[in-house]
């Protein structure tokens, strides 16, 4: 007989397990990077109409195939389709995507973990010279890093989901938000701090622009881990007594908060310390600023609150990115390893252990591609430009294959599922048959949302790998 399927405990057990998954590295530099770039409020507001209008649809309907088939993403759409359906092929993609993810993902927490470690140590100074982490990056002791995180994240899993997930968020998600407020009112209080408040919620619609509404579309997609089989899993062990809807309104606003406040604490940062800045200039990417701004912000900063308080500030900071970053990374390795466990039986630690040799490589192999083998750095030529293994992993499954897994789930539970969607929403939420959130799925899933997808796709596609913009 098979043993009973792990559960979690209860709906805040799952929800904050949900919301660890989703409040990542993402929310925390991502979000504050592109609302800077994208006009303040004005991309506030296109976020929140993305979370609520496009992203929200995408996680009921993954919630609902986990949850209805009891299964990991391998095994749902085993159950859910014929011999030899076509579709049998998405639950390979949700095997892949998510173990490659892990492994970009991976490389950058590491680095946040020995940033953090530095800043500790006292050696926040060291960040800012020249070429400090291109030296990090590239100095054997990172080995040992990728061990000490991995090693974490093997742990939390290896407890099991109740013991080991839920446990882990139960404590990682209330201490997060707890520094995260905790920071945000000590910025707000020092001067010029509203100066920066002021430009974070004021709507600039001059800056939006296609590129604009595309980096708010995929940053709500990236943000609440959809199309990484996160949520077909962890949907997977929500008990039938639990409203779906209800949960993944939660997570949803659990998030967006998260990230709101990560844009409370760094734009009015950035004021303080030079209350004349364009925000819009001052980094290209969320890597840039985590790793080569933000040390030299935390250093302006003790201008204001002398050495050991930008110190603190800093580490606190470094300490809050890499709790979020493990929940998230708990959340997708537990993907294949429930692949291993449920369609392929194996038992939890032997599962883990076979998933930790292939993300180890991996994740070497990517270190690997920062500069130490010239082969790994220059592993790709596209778009007119030589890319890195790790450029590679992250454009081909983080920015392409991310909103094909969308559509491509919209499209299964619209025209395979049919009415299941519908039945499986309807259990532990007696009102859903008559809302106008089932009115606006039966609508929105199979227009809306896979034709907004499929052209993000598209323009993704032609854009990184020929280097046309499509819009
Ligand atoms: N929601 C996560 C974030 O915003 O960082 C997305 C994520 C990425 C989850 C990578 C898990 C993961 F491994």
């Amino acid at each position: 007989m098979a043993a009973s399927r792990e559960q979690f405990s209860s709906r805040l057990g799952f929800v904050l397990a949900a919301a660890g998954s989703a409040v990542g590295i993402g929310n925390l530099v991502g979000f504050p990077v592109a609302v800077t770039k994208g006009g303040g409020g004005a991309f506030l507001f296109l976020y929140l109409m993305f979370t609520f209008l496009l992203c929200l649809p995408v996680m009921l309907a993954e919630l609902s195939l986990g949850r209805r088939t009891q299964k990991d993403p391998i095994g749902a759409y085993l159950q859910q389709t014929p011999a030899r359906s076509a579709w049998r092929l998405l639950g390979l993609l949700a095997f892949i995507t998510p173990f490659m993810i892990a492994v970009f993902y991976m490389v950058i927490t590491v680095w946040i973990f020995r940033y953090f470690v530095e800043i500790s140590s006292g050696n926040l100074h060291e960040l800012v010279k020249p070429d400090a982490l291109t030296n990090f990056v590239n100095s054997p002791e990172i080995f040992v890093y990728l061990l000490a995180v991995g090693g974490f994240v093997l742990f939390i899993l290896a407890s099991g989901v109740k013991n080991g997930i839920e446990k882990a968020a139960k404590v990682m998600m209330p201490l997060l938000f707890i520094m995260l407020v905790g920071l945000v009112l000590f910025v707000l209080s020092l001067d010029n701090a509203l100066v920066g408040l002021r430009y974070y919620v004021i709507p600039d619609v001059s800056k939006l622009n296609a590129t604009v509404v595309n980096t708010a579309l995929s940053q709500a997609f990236f943000s609440l881990s959809l199309g990484m089989g996160i949520l077909i899993t962890y949907g997977s062990y929500l008990s039938q007594s639990e409203s779906i809807t209800q949960s993944a309104i939660l997570i949803a606003l659990a998030d967006t908060t998260v990230a709101f406040f990560a844009g409370l604490l760094i734009l009015p940062a950035i004021f303080v310390v030079d209350p004349s800045t364009d925000p819009a200039k001052l980094s290209d990417s969320s890597v840039t600023m985590i790793f080569n701004y933000l040390p030299k912000l935390f250093i302006e900063l003790e201008g204001v609150i002398g050495f050991w308080g930008g110190s603190i500030l800093a580490a606190a900071f470094f300490l809050l990115v890499f709790i979020a970053a493990i929940t998230s990374l708990v959340s997708i390795i537990e993907v294949p390893n429930s692949s291993l466990i449920d369609t392929f039986k194996m038992k939890r630690k032997h599962a883990l252990l076979k998933l930790s040799f292939p993300i180890l490589i991996l994740s070497v192999c990517c270190i690997f591609s920062f500069g130490m083998f010239e082969f790994l750095t220059s592993f790709a030529h596209y778009a007119g430009q030589s890319k890195s293994f790790f450029d590679l992993i992250v454009d081909l499954f983080y920015e392409t294959i991310l909103p094909l897994n969308g559509l491509l789930i919209c499209l299964f539970v619209r025209y395979r599922w049919k009415n299941k969607l519908d039945l499986e929403l309807q259990i532990g939420d007696g009102n859903y048959q008559n809302s106008m959130l089932k009115k606006y799925l039966d609508w929105s899933l199979v227009t809306l949302i896979p034709l907004i997808l499929f052209f993000v796709f598209l323009n993704t596609v032609f854009h990184k790998f020929w280097g046309i913009s499509v819009f």
